[in-house]
């Protein structure tokens, strides 16, 4: 039965009835709340349930829910730990030798185990978790104070904002890469600030490298406020995606037909590609002093093709391009 985990009567009293586990989810996701971890789990030990986080949009490198009494953590791989949206996978994270042996013997006999490709691009991923965690968090918070701020932006979900106890006391290095905001408007003006990024991706999924961003109530079943947008910050340059979210602020849906490119972005000429991201073709090392006048007409024999932000920007939204989502 779903209660609201900041209410910790609410709480209480469901495990009356007698579930079999307290399931939390914390920070939450679309909105962000922070549940205290360490009161949960002695609601939960009371009750004699075992106490289960969803660790996902934190991850652990900024929240270790077993520090805090849970029984067990659980974590889609596909998000922020493997980091580069190409890959899926889940992980429970126990110290319990009887539940772990339990969740292998039903993972073998589900016959759910993960290729070894798979297995490779996610530890892949974990080796740069501090890395891209670090500064994913730094732009969340740089782009939530810049959303507060802003005339169109009515709410800001973030727990870096103004945090509260518990998550000063879970999350000591950060508050992760994930935010939501609500615009003022209609459903349909926050779809045409979705659509009207160059930068930030449209995506459902979110903790990869690359930022992006969903109006969260497209989903039948999702109760979230209609005009909330939902965004993951990637490990763009902080001046890029600011950029980015400003010029699709001012975007009104009477005004989505002017100039601007919406999604998905044609394909630029391969050689303007390699013109644009040097670094991806070892040819283009040898001659960069060529790169800004081809790069310029490129652009220009391509109009609908917008002129990128940055090399860094420009680099993933092309990659982007060729993958899904
Ligand atoms: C908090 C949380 N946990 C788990 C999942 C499941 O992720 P997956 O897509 O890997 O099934 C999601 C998906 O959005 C999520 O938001």
């Amino acid at each position: 039965m779903p209660v609201d985990l900041l209410d910790l009567d609410a709480v209480s009293a469901a495990l009356r009835d007698g579930p079999s586990v307290l399931w939390a989810e914390t920070p939450t996701n679309p909105l962000l709340r922070v549940a205290d971890l360490t009161a949960l789990a002695a609601v939960a030990a009371a009750a004699g349930a075992p106490f289960v986080v969803d660790n996902t949009v934190a991850t652990g490198l900024l929240q270790k829910p077993l520090d805090f009494g849970a029984t067990a953590s659980v974590y889609s791989l596909t998000k922020s730990v493997s980091g580069h949206s190409d890959v899926l996978g889940g992980a429970v994270v126990t110290r319990d030798d009887a539940l772990a042996s339990a969740v292998l013997a039903w993972r073998t006999d589900g016959g759910a185990i993960p290729g070894p490709f798979e297995s490779w691009l996610v530890l892949r991923g974990l080796k740069t978790l501090d890395l891209r965690i670090t500064r994913a968090s730094a732009n969340a918070l740089a782009v939530a104070t810049f959303l507060a701020a802003h005339p169109r932006v009515t709410a800001v979900h973030y727990p870096g904002l103004a945090p509260s106890a518990a998550a000063v006391k879970q999350m000591p290095r950060g508050f992760g890469p994930l935010l939501s905001f609500e615009v003022s408007g209609t459903a349909a003006d926050a779809d045409a600030v979705v659509g009207a990024a160059r930068l930030i991706v449209p995506a459902t999924s979110f903790g990869g490298v690359e930022s992006s961003w969903e109006r969260r109530a497209r989903w039948p079943a999702e109760t979230a406020p209609d005009s909330l947008i939902r965004m993951s910050c990637g490990v763009e340059p902080l001046d890029d995606l600011l950029a980015d979210l400003s010029a699709a602020l001012a975007i009104r849906p009477s005004n989505t037909s002017s100039s601007r490119t919406r999604w998905p972005l044609p394909t630029p000429p391969i050689d303007g590609l390699h013109d644009i991201c040097p670094a991806s073709s070892a040819r283009n090392v040898s001659r960069p002093t060529r790169a800004p006048r081809r790069a310029a007409a490129a652009a220009a024999s391509h109009p609908a093709w917008p002129a990128p932000i940055t090399r860094t920007s420009y680099t993933t939204r092309r990659l982007h391009d060729r993958r899904f989502t």
